[in-house]
């Protein structure tokens, strides 16, 4: 099959009038940042500066921006969550994955999670628009390192089997290499062994035995099937995979809402990273911006030059097929690390950019709320009996926030962007996984502005500042 040869891809990439964020005066180190009270504002205009992808000598790489945002081809209408559904959707996604796993083998520290776990849709903030089919039809998918199977919702459908998105539906019989997978084949064999889900050909779209099923189930109680399909997905303008495999989705239901479907990034066989291994190695990188007015970059293989990058190991759980894992040492606000024993960091961290808060045990959790407000004490908090620490920066104009940084196992030390890696609606981004020793989650808005590069073959992950 003929793919193109080096693709080189520089983004247009922008942000917010924001940046009168300057630093405070301090000697060295710099542990607190003053930012204006702007930069908690959503932004209505998407507006222009630059950033680069780091070149790859074979990849491909495109736009990435917020769903909600006014760089979004077809922005969602409705308006984002409060913190509060927020946080509460982000448990329900993380409760799901918790639940699901089988915990036996607790004392060792291994974590045992079933293959094809879903993850919470509903939940997803960041969307790539691709182009499906010949000719291609743009497709607004929304990204998630939680689930593996990418889907887009296929005409013929109605109301009550299709929700309402703003694009036309997906229309296969428009498409001159669209071809539905034949039950029986080995590409359909591997989707039903993996899955627990009746996939395959004992489920598919129209009734007959002929053609490849596929069902999946979110945690939130999103589903889809239909057809598991084979079609040229284009990445970029002519940068198309020809032989995609994606499911055509012919009945949908649970809280989805208005995107064209979901591209799946996990490590399982169905993913796109994985897919697409023979071409890009397997590796994939993301920046996501730090306002919804921004735009940042999904890149399919690995630059030539990871010299700007740190690595972490990344693991996966023992009967994991999706997860990414990677694993806390410490962390520090405004410049100090906070005292935790490293024991209660090792259920590890699932990278989940499908979530959009953090998830950390008990006790890091504890401290760094109260390291947080400790710092913040300036500012009065939004009084709440969910644990939450959200802040009511009326009247003010700037904002004096402590840097936070996390620590990865080989002592890489992330500082979180501030204010838009910390801070969701003036909220501390971060929430409680449960108990020391648990899984928990990196969620996406302490990605912001990192490019996080997943070197799957090489067992690591890489972050890079100021990436977007
Ligand atoms: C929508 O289509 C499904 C399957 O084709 C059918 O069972 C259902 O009755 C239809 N609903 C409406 C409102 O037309
Ligand atoms: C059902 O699948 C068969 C086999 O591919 C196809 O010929 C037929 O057109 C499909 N029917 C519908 C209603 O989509
Ligand atoms: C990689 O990039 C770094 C800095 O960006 C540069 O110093 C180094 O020489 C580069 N290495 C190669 C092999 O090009
Ligand atoms: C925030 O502070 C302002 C002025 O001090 C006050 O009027 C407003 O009610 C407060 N909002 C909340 C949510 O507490
Ligand atoms: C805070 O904001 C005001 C006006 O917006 C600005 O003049 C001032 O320099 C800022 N203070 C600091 C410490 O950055």
């Amino acid at each position: 099959m003929a793919y193109p040869p080096l693709f080189l891809y520089i983004l247009l990439v922008v942000f917010g009038s924001y940046l009168s964020t300057i630093s405070a005066a301090g000697d060295g180190e710099q542990s607190f940042v003053v930012v204006s009270t702007r930069s908690f504002q959503t932004q209505d205009v998407c507006s222009t500066s630059t950033s680069t992808v780091a070149p790859r000598p074979n990849g491909a790489a495109v736009p990435l921006v917020h769903r909600h945002g006014p760089c979004a081809k077809s922005p969602s209408t409705d308006k984002p969550s409060s913190f509060a559904e927020t946080l509460r959707r982000s448990r329900v996604r993380a409760d799901y994955v918790m639940s699901t796993m089988q915990m036996q083998d607790q004392e060792e520290g291994k974590v045992s999670i079933p293959a094809h776990l879903g993850t919470f849709v509903d939940s997803q903030e960041y969307v790539v628009t691709l182009g499906l089919g010949t000719p291609a039809v743009e497709q607004v998918l929304l990204l998630d390192t939680g689930s593996d199977l990418s889907w887009v919702q296929c005409a013929p459908c109605n109301s009550t089997d299709c929700y309402p998105q703003k694009d036309p539906l997906f229309d296969p019989r428009k498409s001159s290499t669209y071809a539905p997978i034949p039950c029986g084949s080995d590409v359909c064999k591997i989707l039903q062994s993996d899955d627990h889900l009746n996939n395959g050909c004992s489920m598919n779209g129209n009734g007959t035995q002929s053609q490849c099923g596929y069902r999946v189930e979110y945690g939130g109680g999103s589903k889809t099937s239909g057809v598991y399909s084979n079609e040229a997905l284009t990445l970029a303008p002519g940068v198309i995979i020809k032989d995609f495999h994606f499911g055509c989705g012919y009945k949908q239901g649970g809280p989805n809402d208005k995107f064209d479907g979901l591209l799946g990034l996990g490590r399982a066989p169905e993913s796109l990273p994985v897919q697409t291994s023979a071409l890009y190695g397997g590796s994939f990188s993301h920046c996501l911006p730090s306002v919804s007015s921004g735009t940042g970059f999904l890149a399919l293989g690995a630059p030539s030059n990871t010299s700007g990058f740190s690595f972490t190991p990344m693991t996966q759980f023992v009967d994991s097929v999706t997860d990414y894992v990677v694993k806390l040492t410490g962390i520090s606000v405004g410049g100090k690390q906070l005292r935790i024993p490293g024991k209660v960091f090792e259920g590890g961290l699932i990278v989940d950019c499908g979530n959009i808060i953090s998830h950390l045990p008990s006790t890091p959790y504890a401290k760094l709320r109260s390291a947080f407000r400790a710092a913040m004490a300036a500012y009065p908090l939004i009084p709440s009996d969910d644990h939450d620490t959200c802040y009511n920066f009326t009247g003010y104009s700037n904002v004096t926030v402590p840097k936070v940084a996390l620590t990865f196992t080989g002592g890489v030390t992330i500082d979180l962007d501030v204010p838009n890696g910390l801070l969701l609606d003036g909220c501390l981004a971060f929430t409680d996984s449960g108990s020391d020793g648990y899984v928990g989650f990196l969620g996406n808005v302490q990605m912001r502005t990192l490019e996080m590069l997943y070197d799957v073959r090489g067992g690591r992950l890489g972050f890079r500042a100021g990436a977007c």
